[in-house]
């Protein structure tokens, strides 16, 4: 099903909708969308502790959502791995190796 506020763009590759991601004792994700568009370099800038790193676990399977939805071009996903993500062409290089 497709999220109520989301069209499905031809330029859009990649769609989060309203994903919230909720650790004990932290909301660190608040119903966050964010789009990823084809043929782009994306970028996403945020003060330190805003999520980012948070949001990039969400789609590359490494953590799930606690709430919202992930769409590849119309189709929802739901990556329980990092291995899910990779087979939908997503990987991940960590900013730091721990
Ligand atoms: N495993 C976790 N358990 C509890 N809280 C966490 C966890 N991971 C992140 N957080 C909290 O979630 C919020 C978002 O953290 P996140 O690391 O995603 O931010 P960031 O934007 O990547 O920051 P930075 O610019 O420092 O890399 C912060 O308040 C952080 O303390
Ligand atoms: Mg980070």
């Amino acid at each position: 099903m497709m999220g109520e506020n989301y069209k499905c763009r031809d330029d859009v590759f990649f769609h989060a909708e309203k994903i919230s991601k909720i650790y004990p004792g932290t909301k660190a994700l608040d119903e966050v969308s964010f789009d990823l568009l084809k043929g782009k370099v994306n970028v996403l800038i945020g003060e330190n502790g805003a999520g980012k790193s948070t949001l990039m676990k969400m789609i590359a399977g490494i953590e799930q959502p606690s709430e919202g939805t992930m769409y590849i071009e119309e189709h929802e996903v739901y990556f329980k791995n990092t291995t899910e993500a990779r087979k939908c062409g997503i990987g991940i290089i960590h900013q730091e190796l721990s």
